[in-house]
């Protein structure tokens, strides 16, 4: 696939069950893709990165270039779709489900850092969400599905108080973002140093997934009756972000993904667990 494919036509994109995968170059990004458009899902994969290969079929995939900080700054023709939807379509189609993937993992606690991890782990992940599943789904009766893809070192046990506290009690996006916005400025001013916040490496990246799983709950409390919103922590997977040193291959992440969203849209038929969880290994688990 191609991330300059030009538009496909309606015969080979049709409208249907359209999933967008986030930082479908990365490693649970590409397995994932793969997953879902072998089981007929219609993909839009979204990466930076021009001309990836991959073995999905074309038909039912869609590479689209994005960058989190355009879609952070507002940019509507970041969002993946819309160039295809004016120039092919003319109408929203329906995006079915939304896998947030895209991440970074940076060593260093600075400003620029953090506010990276934020704006790509976090701020794409909500901007996303409210494009498709908020606004575009909210008259709309197909079930849907947001998939955020965290992790366990995001648990608020490395957090530090008030920062625990604080995380736990976010009750609003306002105030997420609130937060965020905290955090970049007392860490630019030198106020803030990360063992003040969180313990272990990468406190940027924990600190992104810890609200991550908190906006998972945001966002599942206010999404319409038909979307559920639930995040995945996939294990230790080799990828380029693990130095391809995990214990778990793409695939199976990615299986265990997919077995997620199986499992909301079979909410739409009443058969499954409150919305908003995080799960591991196919089970909800506390964060
Ligand atoms: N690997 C693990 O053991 C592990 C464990 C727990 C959680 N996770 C989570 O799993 C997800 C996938 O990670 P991975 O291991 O597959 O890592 P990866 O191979 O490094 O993939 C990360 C993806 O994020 C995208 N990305 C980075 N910066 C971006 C930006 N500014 N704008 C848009 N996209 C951007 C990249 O997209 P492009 O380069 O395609 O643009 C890349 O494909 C992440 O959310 C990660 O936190 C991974």
């Amino acid at each position: 696939m191609n991330a300059n494919a030009s538009i496909p036509s309606r015969n080979t994109f049709p409208l249907g069950r359209i999933a967008v995968v986030t930082g479908c170059s990365g490693a649970i990004g590409r397995a994932t893709a793969r997953a879902l458009a072998d089981r007929r899902w219609n993909v839009v994969g979204t990466t930076r990165v021009k001309n990836i290969g991959t073995t999905v079929p074309e038909t039912n995939l869609l590479v689209q270039a994005l960058d989190a900080e355009a879609v952070v700054r507002g940019d509507e023709w970041a969002l993946p779709l819309l160039p295809v939807r004016s120039a092919v379509w003319g109408a929203v189609p329906p995006v079915a489900l939304l896998v947030n993937n895209a991440a970074v993992c940076p060593a260093e606690w600075d400003a620029a850092a953090v506010q990276t991890a934020l704006d790509v782990n976090v701020r794409l992940a909500a901007r996303l969400a409210d494009a498709y599943m908020f606004h575009g789904a909210r008259d709309a009766m197909h079930p849907g599905a947001v998939v955020n893809i965290s992790s366990g070192d995001g648990e608020l046990c490395f957090f530090v108080e008030p920062w625990r506290s604080r995380i736990a009690a976010l009750d609003t996006m306002a105030q997420l973002e609130r937060l965020m916005h905290e955090v970049v400025q007392r860490v630019r001013d030198g106020t803030l140093p990360a063992d003040a916040v969180v313990h272990g490496p990468e406190p940027a990246y924990r600190l992104s997934k810890a609200l991550l799983n908190r906006l998972t709950v945001l966002q599942a409390r206010r999404a319409p009756r038909q979307v559920r919103v639930d995040a995945v922590c996939p294990g230790d997977v080799r990828s380029a972000m693990t130095s391809y040193g995990g214990s778990r291959t793409a695939e199976e992440a990615a299986a265990d993904i997919v077995h997620l969203v199986e499992l909301q849209l079979a909410s739409w038929r009443g058969e499954t667990t409150p919305s908003g969880q995080l799960w591991r290994y196919r089970q909800p688990t506390t964060f």
